[in-house]
């Protein structure tokens, strides 16, 4: 399998890709391999991929945002800008808090440009795997938020060999409505738990018909979880300083969203993760002092979420840092 810039490309259905990547490696041509993985996206994605000489300059960006709009990459863009302050992004956050992996090997399936991962790093963890089926995102990840993670561009249904130790400590957050074979995401990301492993899924859409959504009770038969979560439950959790409530799954049809966990539950975490690690920075979403979305479309889908975002930053809310007025960004944000 092909590795540029330490990331294998292993993902499935992509042969035609994988011998030219790997020919044009053959023949030391590193950079044309790297544009041609930059040019890959997933299934969903609509637009046509930037003009090769374009996604040759994303090597040299500066910053996160930079190669971002080198990569075409819009809406999606927007979204991996401001992830640290979106209420998803909250919620996974107070998963991650309520189940904490502690010394298990994490993988991050569907680990987009790598916040959570960031965010077990910056907590001291050191066993971090990102795997996604699009490259170009695991290069965002390595190179701008979190390069201390091992990182594998692979289809959560059609896992290659990852090399992890069980019992290990599966996350796939806002990703599994995307994926049309469930049954094969949750057996693949069960296996790679392992025996007394843990499956933590975050934000898996039940009444947002966005992607292609299932019954929360679909989930958890997939998933085989007993444990459940309405996902705005999470997010009130972590801005309220406490533990999530648990609700029975049969409750949670009418919820947009849910999280699932199955096999050990294991501890909540030591830390508080409704606390950003710092140094922290005004929330970029502040434009002399006023909050401004990035777009139409993220303030439809995030504004009516994010009531713990006053309309102004000055004066600044006591607890800031919790409500995320204040964040943590990457130094090449
Ligand atoms: C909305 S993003 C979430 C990213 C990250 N989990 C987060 O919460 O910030 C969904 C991610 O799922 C990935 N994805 C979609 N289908 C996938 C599949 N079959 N296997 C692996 N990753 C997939 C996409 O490439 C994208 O990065």
């Amino acid at each position: 399998m092909p590795v540029v810039d330490g990331i294998p490309y292993a993902r499935a259905g992509r042969d035609e890709l994988r011998v030219r990547v790997a020919a044009l490696l053959d023949a030391g041509d590193v950079d044309g391999a790297r544009t041609a993985l930059l040019a890959d996206a997933d299934d969903w994605w609509d637009a046509a991929p930037p003009p090769d000489e374009q996604l040759a300059r994303v090597a040299d960006a500066a910053t996160l945002r930079e190669a971002m709009d080198l990569l075409g990459m819009g809406r999606v863009g927007d979204y991996f800008a401001h992830r640290w302050s979106d209420p998803t992004y909250l919620a996974g956050l107070a998963l991650l808090q309520q189940h904490w992996p502690a010394e298990r090997p994490v993988v991050e399936v569907a680990c987009g440009a790598g916040h959570f991962l960031r965010e077990l790093a910056q907590r001291g963890l050191h066993d971090l795997l990102g795997v996604d089926v699009v490259w170009a995102k695991l290069w965002l990840a390595q190179r701008f938020v979190c390069p201390g993670a091992r990182y594998v561009c692979a289809d959560v249904t059609a896992l290659p060999d990852l090399g992890v130790t069980a019992p290990a400590y599966v996350l796939c957050h806002d990703a599994l409505y995307f994926v049309r074979d469930k049954a094969a995401a949750a057996r693949s990301m069960r296996a790679l738990a392992g025996e007394g492993g843990t499956v933590v899924v975050g934000h898996a859409h039940v009444a947002d018909p966005h992607g292609d959504p299932v019954p929360a009770a679909e989930y958890a038969r997939l998933l085989q979880a007993d444990l459940a979560y309405d996902d705005d439950e999470l997010t009130r959790a972590l801005l309220g300083g406490r533990s999530p409530r648990a609700a029975p799954v049969t409750s949670l049809e009418a919820s947009e969203a849910v999280a699932l966990v199955t096999g050990d539950p294991l501890a909540p975490a030591p830390h508080d993760l409704g606390q950003p690690v710092g140094p922290l920075r005004l929330n970029p979403l502040y434009a002399q002092g006023a909050l401004v979305w990035p777009s139409e479309r993220y303030a439809q889908e995030y504004g009516p979420r994010s009531d713990y975002l006053p309309v102004r930053a000055e004066p600044l809310p006591p607890d800031a840092a919790r409500r995320r007025v204040l964040v943590d960004l990457p130094e090449r944000w």
